[in-house]
């Protein structure tokens, strides 16, 4: 039961207003985030939203969506988990001010740093990759827990900037609402009850209702050639379909087509796994076709 010394009232240094907190032992709590160290005042297991600990780098791209909280007066409450994975773990958090304040849902992808986490393409990915100080590049060769926090910060950082810069070009990703460290705050694509998008793979579509999605898939492959790019691990598990929107996600692993010598296997592999699911579900006549799909990625990506 709620007791006058779980009341408490916190000023924000940057806020003229106190904001109260009532507790509520019912509600699910975010793991402890030693980082920020900024849940003094809250209820358990909440924190106050991390938005004003970004740097405006670290923030989505300008202007902010009308629905996004950005009031540093909100807090963070964990309301569960959308799915554990190997290496990361995405969890729905609700960002709100307290009360009768605005609300927004977010999905939050935290990397692991933990020594058990699998990531198979740390050593790929780390290879090109420079690092300022030599310090930092022994601990993540080394793997120390300093290390293995750098290479999922990095990772984190990575699929942040690749969805800023497909939001940016108008390509269907989610929102990226902003990274700090391991953890990864994007729009949340479902229902406001909560309810995620499911996975494209998990929908039971098929028919002429394909043949839309064929092409808003085609949108986006072809979206992303022209910014000379590929998805590097696509497929209808990384695709959520919202509404009758395809939306794409999971871009830590983002191919520059042109740079990397392998760009033109990525972008192949990419349109061939897609196309695999789509024609075993019974996609039927449609233009390009999936024969067409890698030639017209390749020249839209200005691939030799
Ligand atoms: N923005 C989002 N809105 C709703 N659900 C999401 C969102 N982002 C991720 N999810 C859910 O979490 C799952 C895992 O996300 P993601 O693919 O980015 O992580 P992952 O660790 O790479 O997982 P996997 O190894 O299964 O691909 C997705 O398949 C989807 O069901
Ligand atoms: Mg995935």
């Amino acid at each position: 039961m709620p007791s006058p010394a779980n009341r408490r009232t916190k000023w924000r240094l940057d806020d003229d207003e106190p904001t109260y907190v009532r507790r509520n032992t019912h509600r699910r709590s975010l793991p402890a985030e030693d980082a920020f160290d900024a849940t003094d005042g809250l209820v358990e297991g909440d924190r106050w939203s991390t938005w004003d600990q970004s740097t405006a780098g670290e923030r989505g791209p300008r202007p902010h969506p009308s629905w996004l909280v950005t009031q540093l007066a909100a807090a963070d409450t964990e309301l569960g988990i959308l799915k554990t994975g190997k290496e990361a773990d995405v969890f729905l958090v609700r960002r709100a001010v307290p009360r009768t304040g605005p609300s927004c849902l977010l999905a939050a992808k935290r990397y692991r740093a933990a020594e058990h986490r699998l990531f198979h393409r740390d050593s790929e990915y780390l290879e090109g990759r420079r690092v300022r100080k030599s310090r930092d590049t022994r601990a993540m060769a080394n793997r120390t827990a300093a290390g293995r926090e750098m290479i999922a910060s990095q990772w984190a950082n990575a699929e942040f900037t690749a969805l800023c810069q497909f939001y940016i070009s108008g390509l269907a990703v989610p929102y990226p609402v902003q990274v700090l460290g391991t953890e990864l705050l994007i729009e949340f694509i479902g229902e406001q009850d909560g309810s995620a998008a499911p996975r494209l793979a998990e929908t039971g579509v098929r028919g002429a209702e394909l043949t839309g999605l064929w092409d808003q898939l085609v949108h986006l492959l072809v979206g992303m050639a022209q910014l000379g790019l590929a998805h590097g691990d696509l497929s209808a598990y990384n695709l959520l379909l919202h509404r009758g929107r395809l939306v794409m996600i999971d871009t830590p692993q983002v191919v520059d087509v042109i740079a990397n010598p392998r760009g033109a296997d990525f972008l192949d592999r990419d349109a061939a796994n897609v196309s695999r699911w789509f024609v075993a579900h019974g996609l039927g006549q449609a233009r390009p076709g999936p024969d067409e799909l890698p030639g017209l990625l390749h020249a839209e990506a200005r691939l030799p």
